[in-house]
Order: structure tokens, then C-alpha cells, then sequence
């Protein structure tokens, strides 16, 4: 079983840290003022599991969730 996940930065929680975008780059993208969104639709592509988790736990405003669908 293959699970898929989906990531998603809350805006009213990112402060711009940008550890997300330094650990898993194909995953986030950072806006004028250095918050960060979701790539795309957030859907994480195969074989970026392990990076979105890290990203997850190294963020220190608990902003990035992974929904797991
Ligand atoms: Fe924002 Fe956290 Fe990334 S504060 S820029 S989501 S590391």
C-alpha cells in the first residue's frame, strides 16, 4: 500500500524561517516576504515522503501540516 500525502503551510503560523525550503525544495516555494506556501497543490510526489516529514518536524512554528490521504 502506497500512501500519498499532502503538505500544506498555515499562513497565520509561518514566520518565514524557511527551513522548509532549505530541506525539501520541490516542496514549498517562498513569497516576496520569505513565507512559505505549498508547491502546487501540495501534493507530495513519490519519494518525497521522508522530505516533507523532516520539513515538518524542523519547523519551528509548527506552521506545515501532512495530511495523509
Ligand atoms: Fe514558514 Fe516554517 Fe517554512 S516558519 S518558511 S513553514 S520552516
Amino acid at each position: 500500500m502506497t500512501e500519498r500525502l499532502r503538505v500544506h503551510v498555515d499562513p497565520d503560523k509561518c514566520q518565514g524561517h524557511a527551513r522548509c525550503k532549505a530541506l525539501a525544495p520541490e516542496l514549498f516555494e517562498l513569497d516576496e516576504y520569505g513565507n512559505a506556501h505549498e508547491a502546487g497543490d501540495g501534493t507530495v510526489p513519490p519519494g518525497l515522503e521522508d522530505k516533507v516529514w523532516l520539513a515538518k518536524a524542523n519547523c519551528p512554528e509548527i506552521a506545515i501540516d501532512v495530511i495523509e490521504e
